[in-house]
């Protein structure tokens, strides 16, 4: 399968999926002059959209199944390599944010929205071997890559805490602010690839990553109900 066969399921799922859309349609729209190109530059672009779409996606389901067997009946698209690759973001995501959690946990002014931080920081760790679950689902090993997204959202909440005064609820609510961007990213991102894995006929893949997501909307409402409970009315008296 071509990225060129990717792009019309991608612009169907933009509407909640912003940054994986974004990425996808970053790498396929390479193609596009392409196919009205009739031009010697023309095909020399076609030629090098086809490396793109495949060096974008890791190593070809070739390269990867002279390495392992199992590897070789599981990878066999690169509609699946870019599943995976997808997931190497998110599982770098988790595992930073993992460490991110407990310390909004101690700067937080209220004991409700230290509670809800340390019940995230336990929800994390969860998400994080359910990812490896997905991994192993797809013949491959878990693996990290960094996630430009969530390390900027890890240093804005790092920012908020530098920011404010420990003690006041202005801190909780700088602190749900910057926790509520990381849900809402990992929704999107989750909602994202739990529709790109059904389409891609990984069923329990799907399902696990729906699992996450349930979780996430669930923290995001939670921390709505702790900052609609008292958290801004109290702040803004301040
Ligand atoms: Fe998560
Ligand atoms: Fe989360």
């Amino acid at each position: 399968m071509s990225w060129l066969h990717i792009k019309p399921l991608t612009i169907s799922i933009m509407a909640t999926a912003t940054k994986t859309s974004a990425k996808t349609i970053a790498k396929a729209p390479k193609a596009q002059p392409v196919n009205s190109g009739k031009t010697p530059a023309a095909k020399a672009v076609l030629a090098s959209a086809k490396s793109a779409g495949t060096a974008s996606a890791g190593k070809t389901a070739a390269a990867k199944a002279k390495k392992s067997p199992a590897a070789a009946a599981a990878i066999t698209t690169e509609f699946d390599s870019f599943l995976i690759d997808e997931l190497k973001d998110i599982y770098w995501a988790e595992k930073h944010l993992v460490k991110a959690l407990p310390k909004m946990r101690k700067a937080a002014t209220s004991s409700q929205l230290a509670m809800a931080f340390e019940k995230h920081t336990a929800d994390t760790e969860q998400h994080i071997k359910l990812i490896e679950q997905a991994f192993e689902l797809l013949g491959k090993k878990a693996q990290a890559k960094k996630c430009e997204a969530m390390a900027g959202l890890i240093a804005e909440a790092q920012g908020i805490i530098e920011d404010t005064e420990s003690g006041t609820l202005i801190r909780d609510a700088g602190l749900i602010l910057a926790a509520q961007k990381v849900e809402h990213y990992e929704i999107a991102t989750y909602g994202t690839l739990r529709t790109l894995a059904s389409h891609g006929g990984k069923t329990e893949v799907a399902a696990l990553l729906e699992q996450i997501l349930r979780n996430e909307k669930e923290t995001d409402a939670a921390l709505t109900q702790v900052a609609e409970s008292f958290v801004n009315e109290q702040a803004a008296q301040e």
